[in-house]
């Protein structure tokens, strides 16, 4: 996907600098050709399962045209939002592949999906299998549900984005959950469809997998004594993409051997939850060097791209490479990318090696696709970047610039 012809970096057959050109700095990238081979070799990868159903965790990176390219190729979707589902909505997804997670469903959204006819909820307490039981009893319904579980597994990745433990607020814990099962099974309104575990994001050891979906598979042995239909297992997302040039990953085909090996032994659907593993590699952050400040103790590179736009750095010391737009082997030195948000947290990247760099250079940070735009804010009343899609020779605008009036439009001035 990327290439360097006569020292400039492309994307496809763009660019980068053609891009900044003509959409202007800072915008979002994405190659489709990635996005679209992530997302066959996760197909091809479970081809030896074939009730395997692919659900793209919209919250990765919710761009609409990204959601049709994913819809396209027979992909489903994990939402946690009423915002999500009018996404999936809107690019005529097939309810029937839709998966509703998330920690606390309200009213509302648990109206809309059960008026949509979603696959399945993933349910994360008992007050909120309550509530999906009387609003389906309201409407008349009957709403399918599994339970997500929280098998106790440490993922071994950042403690922000590890979610299968004992302390962590998802999920009810898997001694709780036979219980909680046989509850459910005796609400009017609820048909047990299945069982749901997500254990965290990042992941690099498939043994986290692993145990995990061992412990969903005594939970099913348990569960179908209880004569319960369960027919969906759900293993949520988490295989981790590589950041770093010397960071191996496991790729998706040792991720599925693993699954499915113990997936043959259970008689259900399989069910996966992937986002950054699909979007994370194929996206780019493409910003302007506006100025260079230098002092005895650092080298300041400062940017037009700031921690609203990329927050990952800010918020879990995450590390993205940055390289330059326009290539060069000359002059190298070590530089602080940093942000124009007054905050100190507003760093991209310590310590980048970076050649030849001048005022006005484009700066690439790479791995952005997945986690980048979708948590980018309005902090220090900064509109929102564009998104632009690179296919072949062609680049699309996918999402438009935010203007300062869109961010102002919703506010009142009280006298
Ligand atoms: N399913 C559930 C229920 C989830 O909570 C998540 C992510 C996924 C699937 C997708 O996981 P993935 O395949 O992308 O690892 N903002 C953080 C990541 C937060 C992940 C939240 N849940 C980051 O930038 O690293």
């Amino acid at each position: 996907m990327l290439n360097v012809i006569d020292n400039n970096l492309y994307i496809e057959d763009v660019s980068f600098e053609s891009i900044a050109e003509e959409f202007g700095t800072p915008c979002y990238v994405y190659s489709k050709t990635s996005l679209v081979n992530e997302f066959t070799d996760y197909k091809v990868a479970f081809k030896d399962y074939p009730d395997t159903n692919i659900c793209y965790s919209v919250k990765a990176n919710s761009n609409l045209s990204i959601l049709n390219i994913f819809n396209s190729l027979g992909s489903g979707f994990d939402i946690v939002s009423e915002g999500e589902l009018d996404r999936v909505k809107k690019i005529g997804a097939d309810p029937n592949k839709i998966v509703f997670s998330g920690v606390a469903k309200s009213a509302l959204e648990i109206r809309k999906a059960l008026e949509f006819g979603i696959c399945f909820f993933n349910v994360e307490s008992l007050d909120e299998l309550e509530e999906i039981n009387k609003i389906a009893g309201e409407m008349g319904v009957i709403a399918r549900i599994s339970i997500r579980v929280n098998p106790d597994i440490d993922p071994k990745t950042h403690p922000y984005i590890s979610t299968g433990l004992k302390t962590s607020k998802f999920g009810i814990a898997i001694e709780d959950s036979y219980q909680a099962y046989q509850k459910a099974a005796k609400m009017k309104n609820i048909d047990v469809v299945g069982i749901d575990s997500h254990i965290g994001s990042q992941i690099f050891e498939l043994q986290s997998f692993e145990d995990s979906l061992v412990r969903l598979e005594e939970l099913y042995n348990k569960l179908i004594k209880l004569d319960l239909n369960i027919r969906y297992i759900d293993i949520g997302g988490g295989l981790g993409i590589k950041y770093k040039d010397e960071e191996m990953p496991p790729t998706k085909i040792d991720f599925a051997n693993k699954i499915m090996k113990i997936m043959k032994k259970i008689n259900c659907n399989l069910v996966l939850e992937p986002g950054r593993s699909l979007v994370g590699n194929s996206g780019f952050l493409v910003t302007k060097v506006l100025y260079n400040k230098r002092s005895n103790e650092k080298n300041f590179l400062i940017v037009d791209a700031g921690m609203n736009d990329i927050l990952r750095p800010s918020l879990y010391g995450a590390y993205h490479k940055v390289t330059k737009s326009v290539q060069s082997s000359d002059n190298e030195d070590f530089y602080d990318v940093v942000g124009p948000i007054c905050e100190t947290g507003d760093v991209i990247s310590y310590d980048t090696p970076l050649n030849d760099v001048k005022l006005g250079d484009n700066l690439i940070i790479h791995s952005a696709g997945a986690y980048g735009s979708v948590m980018s804010s309005n902090y220090n009343s900064r509109p929102k970047v564009p998104e632009i899609l690179v296919s072949g020779k062609d680049s699309y605008l996918i999402r438009k610039k935010e203007t300062i009036d869109q961010i102002l439009q919703n506010e009142v001035v009280v006298k």
